[in-house]
């Protein structure tokens, strides 16, 4: 076995290698490759975002997002039933806020008739079984697309942004959501919720704390989605969190704990599995990923054009986060991947 002149070494003629250990003999067969599996991603890890609108059309199409529509109520009440059905344990749902009802400090948050508020009580009646993780952040809500309150020199303000988000969280706590999801990255804001639920006799409403959340440019789909991709003046990188940065994203993670967070979440999810397992590894608490608009947006692109298989990366890409050691995802994809896990 001589390539050429050049003598080859002897492993490369020889007819066997004299290994003990050979890894590919546990993955020869399905059955052996499903024994040894070391993960499983189920129905029970998926929460599903949806975006709730307004409008005379039950369905109107996002364009960064493929596949993904934003819905009236009544719609939002068919999908609850379907999650249901498919046994996601719950919803996320998001608000495309009338612009006319946006201001500089996000006041329509605050009302307990607003969308969300009656997209709550209408799916709890319907679907009184699955969960409602509904999140606290006036970004739908503010004419500059901020998650606080802006001064007229552009700085973001804490501690006022946060007595709003009490109020937001009582509204939405009293129209029947289960889980409050502060997405602000305000600091202090979980102690206040907390505080405030507990002072209202809502000490069962849980929180899942966008715990560590960047700054992120994977965010720009669910913008569009939203409706704050052309009015958000700047960007959120005072309050959001710096991507260069590990040990800071166990300070918010321990800080949310310290102030009552149930739940916590990281946030985006791909670029971010270090940060999973890391807060995983450190704290056992539930750890939650949010697989964002533009996660969800490169695959489902990705897959339109033909470069890759879609339903596989889907799938691929979930078990990465079981992997990285999350409770669960927050993932566009969930009703199709739970149809798959459901066996087709
Ligand atoms: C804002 C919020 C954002 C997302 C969830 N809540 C966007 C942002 O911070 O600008 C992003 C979710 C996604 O991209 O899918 N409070």
């Amino acid at each position: 076995a001589l390539r050429g002149h050049l003598p080859l070494p002897a492993a490369a003629t020889a007819e066997k290698l004299s290994l003990s250990t050979r890894l590919r003999r546990n993955r020869k067969a399905d059955w052996t490759r499903r024994l040894v599996r070391e993960h499983v991603l189920t129905t029970d890890d998926l929460i599903w975002p949806l975006f709730l609108i307004d409008s005379q059309d039950a369905r109107t199409p996002i364009a960064s997002m493929p596949g993904i529509d934003r819905i009236t109520i009544d719609e939002a009440v068919r999908e609850a039933e379907l999650a249901a059905r498919l046994g996601i344990p719950a919803l996320a749902p998001f608000p495309y806020v009338d612009p006319a009802l946006r201001d500089e400090t996000g006041s329509e948050a605050e009302n307990h008739h607003n969308l969300m508020c009656r997209a709550v009580r209408a799916i709890k009646q319907a679907v009184p079984e699955i969960g409602l993780i509904t999140d606290a952040a006036l970004d739908p809500y503010t004419s500059h697309g901020h998650d606080g309150v802006m001064t007229d020199d552009g700085r973001i303000l804490n501690d006022q942004t946060v007595a709003i988000l009490c109020r937001q969280s009582l509204a939405l706590a009293e129209a029947g959501a289960d889980c409050i999801a502060p997405s602000d990255m305000m600091d202090g804001r979980i102690g206040a919720i907390r505080q405030a639920l507990d002072a209202a006799g809502f000490e069962d409403t849980q929180i899942m704390s966008y715990a560590a959340k960047y700054a992120s440019g994977f965010y720009a789909p669910f913008r569009d989605a939203i409706g704050t991709k052309t009015t958000l003046i700047g960007d959120k990188r005072t309050y959001q969190m710096d991507p260069a940065n590990t040990d800071e994203a166990l300070r918010e993670v321990e800080l949310d704990i310290a102030e009552g967070a149930d739940m916590v979440m990281v946030k985006p999810g791909m670029p971010y599995l270090d940060i999973c397992r890391r807060v995983k590894d450190a704290f056992g608490v539930p750890t939650f990923a949010y697989q964002v608009s533009g996660e969800y947006a490169m695959i489902e692109g990705a897959a339109r054009a033909g470069y890759i298989d879609g339903e596989r990366a889907m799938m691929e890409s979930l078990i990465g986060f079981k992997r990285a050691g999350c409770d669960g995802i927050l993932t566009y994809f969930a009703p199709r991947a739970a149809k798959i896990l459901n066996g087709g």
